[in-house]
């Protein structure tokens, strides 16, 4: 039984999000869901008591205050979540948050108690100039700052090269499986023992060579995972992997 998890990104409004889980749950699925902030109350309340899990795309690195237009990770609990997602590519490259931000958003979301989905991936660029792995393990460099309680806090890294988020392009088994062993290795010379997910261009047509792969221990999926129907039959993958 592997993780998926679903990154709604901006999309979606209250009743097709609502909708949308409603159908999970009566399925008994158990994926992790990642809805926009003003989407996170009316899903948890359709989700409660379920196999579901409630994750935000985002967290302040700041406590509650005067900070307009963030959201703290108090309000994320309050709000029912236990995940967030932390060092997304359209935030890194989208908001040009970097290695000291992510790491200041990492401890303030163990400090809340919530868990963390370690976002990685390398630009096209950077893997035409043969730099994916560098690039991908000083992102993972991130975690090292972390104390062994924060570490802990993180619920999984996942690996989403940005050339193949929204493409359609997604990483071949093997590209996945040749960063998900390095990166598992990286993993535990820091002591960390975690599910390691593969996102980007994840569809029902390859989630399952995707989870083939020995260090593929979940997907991290977007565009697919706005309809029940493609959600509904990358977590059966999922389940029979
Ligand atoms: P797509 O599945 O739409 O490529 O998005 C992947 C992603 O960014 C999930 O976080």
């Amino acid at each position: 039984m592997r993780i998926v998890a679903a990154n709604w990104k901006m999309n979606l409004r209250c009743k097709s999000a609502v909708g949308l889980a409603s159908r999970l749950r009566a399925d008994g699925r158990s994926c992790w869901l990642f809805p926009a902030f003003p989407l996170l109350v009316p899903v948890a309340q359709v989700i409660a008591g379920s196999g579901l899990v409630l994750g935000a795309q985002d967290v302040s690195p700041e406590q509650d205050g005067a900070f307009t237009g963030e959201v703290s990770g108090e309000q994320l609990k309050d709000a029912g979540c236990e995940l967030v997602l932390i060092g997304h590519s359209e935030r890194r490259h989208g908001h040009g948050e970097r290695h000291p931000l992510l790491v200041r958003k990492l401890k303030r979301a163990a400090e809340c108690g919530l868990k963390t989905v370690y976002c990685v991936g390398e630009t096209l660029p950077e893997r035409q100039a043969g730099r994916a792995e560098t690039v991908v393990g000083e992102q993972l460099g991130s975690l090292a700052k972390l104390s062994d309680s924060e570490k802990a806090q993180v619920a999984a890294v996942a690996y989403e090269p940005v050339w193949a988020i929204g493409t359609g392009e997604n990483a071949t088994p093997a590209q996945a499986h040749e960063m998900h062993a390095l990166l598992r290795q990286s993993l535990e010379r820091m002591g960390m023992k975690v599910p390691l997910l593969y996102g980007g261009s994840v569809k029902p047509e390859n989630a399952g060579e995707l989870l083939a792969q020995p260090h593929v221990e979940g997907l991290l999926v977007g565009g697919a995972s706005l309809e029940y129907e493609s959600l509904a039959a990358i977590d059966n993958a999922a389940r029979e992997a």
